[in-house]
C-alpha cells in the first residue's frame, strides 16, 4: 500500500498521535546492547556481553518437574497471585532473611519489572535512585510522568549508597513522600550492602519515613551466600522485590514477587486494584511451578550452590573487562572509574547512556 498525500498534508491514514510521556521512547536499553553485541559478533568481534541479565543455568530439575504436572491448569488464578505461591513466598523470606510475614503480605506479577512499574504508577512521591542503576527503573518512571531524584555514588565507595547521601537528599525537605530504590546485588557492579551499612540506610530511612524498594532479585546468587535484607532492619517500610528470573534461571518464565510489611497493605490493595485491570493475574502454570521453587529443598539449595561457586569464578570476565578498558584510547586524560563516574552522572564528556557505552566501546579494535 502507498501512502498518498493530499494538499493538505493528509495522508488518509490515521495520523501519528502518541502519549507525550512515551515520545522518543525507544525498546529498552538492556535489548538494544544484545543486539548490538549480536551484531559486533556476527561480524567476528570477540565480545563479553553484560547486557542482559540472563542465566546461563537451567532451571532447578524439580521446578521444572512442577511446570510440567501443571500444565493443565488453565484457570485464571487470583490478582495477588496464588495463595499457596504466596505463603511459600512468605516462608522464603521467614527462612532466608527472618522477615515476619504471611501469604496476606506478598503480591506475585508477571515478573519484578512489571511490580516495578505498577508501584510507580500508584505511589504518590518522589522517585529517589542511587546511580549508576539498572536501565529500567528510570525508562519506566518516565512512561508514567514521573521526575527522578538521582542519588550519587562514588568509586570509592564501590558505587554503592552512602547513608550521608541519603540523609542529604531527605533533610532537604523532610516531610516529602519518597520511594527509595536499593538494588543489591547491584546491577551493573555487582556490589552488595554489609550489614553495618544496611543498618545505618535503615536509620536513615526510618527518620524520613521513606519507603524502601530493596530489588533484591539477585539475593541468592551473592558469590558467597551472605544475602542480607534490609528489611531485617528498615522492616516497616521496606519492600522485597525477587522472583525466579536470576537465581532459578527462569527469566522467560516471568514471575516476580514484592513481599510488603504490614503497614503498606494500602500500596499492596492499590497495585493489585491496577493489576486486575491489566494483566488480571499471572500464568497458572508458572505459578504452580514456583511453589516449589521458594519451597526449596536440598536440590534447589545444591543448585544454588553451585551456580554460586560459578559466578565467582567468572570474576575473571570483569578483570578482564576492566583491563580491556584501561587499553581503550580516551580522548581525556581520565581514568576508567572517572570515565565511567562522568558516564552515570551524565557530564561533560557525553557518554550518558549505556547503549552509548556499548557503542563507544564497538567502535575500538583492541586486539
Ligand atoms: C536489577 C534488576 N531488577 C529487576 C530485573 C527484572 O527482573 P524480572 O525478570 O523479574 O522482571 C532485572 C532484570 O534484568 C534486573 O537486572
Amino acid at each position: 500500500m502507498t501512502s498518498e498525500t493530499n494538499n493538505s498534508g493528509n495522508t488518509g491514514y490515521p495520523s501519528v498521535n502518541l502519549n507525550l510521556n512515551v515520545r522518543g521512547l525507544t525498546p529498552s536499553t538492556t535489548l538494544a546492547i544484545n543486539e548490538l553485541s549480536a551484531k559486533l559478533i556476527e561480524q567476528g568481534r570477540d565480545i563479553i556481553k553484560f547486557g542482559l541479565g540472563q542465566s546461563p543455568f537451567p532451571v532447578p530439575r524439580p521446578v521444572v518437574e512442577a511446570l510440567k504436572e501443571n500444565a493443565h491448569q488453565k484457570d485464571y488464578l487470583a490478582v495477588k497471585g496464588l495463595r499457596e505461591l504466596r505463603d511459600a513466598v512468605a516462608q522464603y523470606h521467614g527462612r532466608k532473611h527472618s522477615i515476619q510475614c504471611n501469604g496476606d503480605n506478598v503480591l506475585v506479577g508477571p515478573g519484578s519489572k512489571e511490580l516495578m512499574f505498577l508501584i510507580q504508577l500508584v505511589y504518590y512521591g518522589d522517585l529517589c535512585i542511587p546511580t549508576p542503576s539498572w536501565v529500567s527503573y528510570e525508562p519506566q518512571a518516565r512512561i508514567i510522568g514521573r521526575p527522578v531524584r538521582w542519588l550519587r555514588t562514588q568509586a570509592k565507595h564501590n558505587w554503592g549508597l552512602m547513608p550521608e547521601e541519603l540523609e542529604e537528599l531527605c533533610a532537604s525537605d523532610p516531610d516529602r513522600p519518597r520511594l527509595v530504590i536499593l538494588n543489591y546485588p547491584h546491577n551493573p557492579t555487582g556490589y552488595s550492602y554489609g550489614e553495618d551499612k544496611l543498618r545505618r540506610l535503615a536509620e536513615v530511612a526510618r527518620r524520613y519515613r521513606v519507603v524502601m524498594l530493596s530489588d533484591e532479585i539477585y539475593g541468592e546468587l551473592h558469590h558467597t551466600g551472605q544475602h542480607t535484607s534490609i528489611a531485617e532492619y528498615y522492616p516497616e517500610g521496606t519492600i522485597i522485590s525477587s522472583g525466579l528470573s536470576k537465581w532459578c534461571g527462569a527469566g522467560g518464565w516471568r514471575l516476580g514477587t514484592f513481599t510488603f510489611p504490614d503497614n503498606l497493605h494500602w500500596l499492596l490493595d492499590a497495585m493489585a486494584a491496577v493489576a486486575s485491570e491489566t494483566f488480571t493475574a499471572t500464568s497458572a502454570p508458572i505459578q504452580f511451578a514456583a511453589v516449589k521453587a521458594f519451597v526449596g529443598g536440598p536440590e534447589i539449595e545444591s543448585y544454588l550452590s553451585t551456580s554460586r561457586k560459578i559466578l565467582s569464578q567468572l570474576r575473571f570476565c570483569r578483570n578482564a573487562f576492566f583491563r580491556y578498558l584501561r587499553r581503550l584510547p580516551f580522548p581525556c586524560d581520565m581514568n576508567v572509574s572517572k570515565r565511567i563516574d562522568c558516564c552515570s552522572l551524565n557530564s561533560a564528556d557525553r557518554i550518558n547512556r549505556s547503549i552509548n557505552f556499548c557503542r563507544f566501546l564497538g567502535s575500538f579494535d583492541v586486539t
